[in-house]
């Protein structure tokens, strides 16, 4: 059965399956504001400050914003122009991507990958495909709208390069050869939409499930409608959009890396009574074979690793069931 949010119109109250229990659903909506994320300038020409600001920021809130990271207002903009016409074609056109099998170079789903079976229905549709290499997987992307490809192309490339620009001055900073992060640990890229319509009631619904991102690292355009929160001191918090800044996420696999001196933020998603939300994510991760483990530069100098070796499809086998503490089962008897 194929459900998409954005095929809907017209939605005047909340279907039962979206309700959420009392004890998981946002409830009172006056969040504040999550007032302390790192914003650091990619332009600052003391590029060992900037390394320092992206270690303490992985170290400490395991999120922080970029700006000045060299990808235009232009590109962001159209971008982000062109997804929301993807979401406003006609709903015949977009089930042709309808599909839950991840192995699927470029899908569409409702909810989540498990629609089917899960007691409650999340508020969004998602929209993914790879990117890389670009050759090997553009043919799978939209051919309309008709700039889809050239457009979201331009994006990937860019959006790619700084993320490895970042990944670079995490192994300057931890002392990790350089280009380590490049090649076998961010072979898998993905372009993630969320794309929220307007829920008659957010008290009741969310648009994304409890989570700890699992890959290596993220890069979000939150777009200018919040919804992005974060739990601080066991509160949740809201991120407000910041204007051409990009929120990066270390992942799961970032913080074994970094033999556990990382911390990855827990987020979720809530819904808007007012206005569609639309996100685009860039996930890099690891390829399916490649062994996670701590960094040998890390442990070779006599620190114990706090995570043994693993693969990505292990650790995904056990994120689909435990959103946030994935990583505990391939912790080290000693730790
Ligand atoms: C994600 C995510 C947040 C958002 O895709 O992993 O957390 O605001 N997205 O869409
Ligand atoms: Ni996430």
């Amino acid at each position: 059965m194929v459900v998409l949010l954005s095929n809907w119109s017209d939605v005047q109250s909340v279907p039962e399956r979206y309700i959420f229990p009392s004890d998981v659903r946002p409830g009172n909506l006056d969040f504040p504001t999550y007032t302390d994320i790192p914003v650091i300038d990619l332009g600052n020409p003391d590029k060992n400050e900037t390394i320092q600001q992206i270690l303490k920021a992985c170290q400490d809130s395991g999120i922080f914003q970029v700006i000045n990271h060299g990808v235009s207002e232009d590109l962001m903009d159209e971008t982000m122009n062109v997804l929301e016409e993807f979401f406003n074609l006609p709903g015949e056109y977009k089930e042709r991507f309808y599909s839950q099998d991840i192995t699927k170079p470029c899908r569409i789903f409702s909810s989540t990958l498990a629609y089917e079976t899960e007691e409650f229905h999340y508020w969004r549709d998602n929209f993914t495909h790879r990117c890389h290499p670009l050759e090997d997987n553009i043919h799978s992307w939209p051919e309309n709208p008709t700039k889809y490809r050239s457009v979201v192309s331009k994006y990937s490339v860019e959006t790619r390069m700084l993320l490895l620009r970042i990944l670079n001055m995490i192994s300057q900073g931890l002392g990790i050869e350089p280009g380590y992060f490049e090649g076998e640990l961010s072979k898998t890229h993905l372009f993630s939409v969320n794309h929220h319509i307007p829920c008659p009631d957010p008290s009741l619904t969310l648009g994304m499930p409890v989570h700890a991102d699992p890959n290596l690292i993220t890069l979000l355009h939150q777009g200018h409608v919040p919804g992005l929160q974060l739990l601080k001191d066991g509160r949740w918090t809201e991120v407000a959009p910041l204007r051409n800044a990009f929120i990066i996420l270390p992942g799961l696999t970032l913080k074994v890396v970094s033999n556990d001196r990382f911390n990855t933020a827990i987020h979720r998603v809530v819904t808007n009574s007012k206005q569609t939300r639309t996100t685009i994510g860039v996930f890099l991760g690891p390829s399916q074979e490649i062994s996670i483990e701590p960094a040998g530069a890390l442990v070779d100098s006599g620190e114990a690793p706090v995570y043994r070796g693993f693969t990505y499809p292990e650790l995904f086998n056990v994120f689909k069931v435990n959103h946030c503490d994935a990583l505990r089962c391939f912790k080290t008897d000693s730790n």
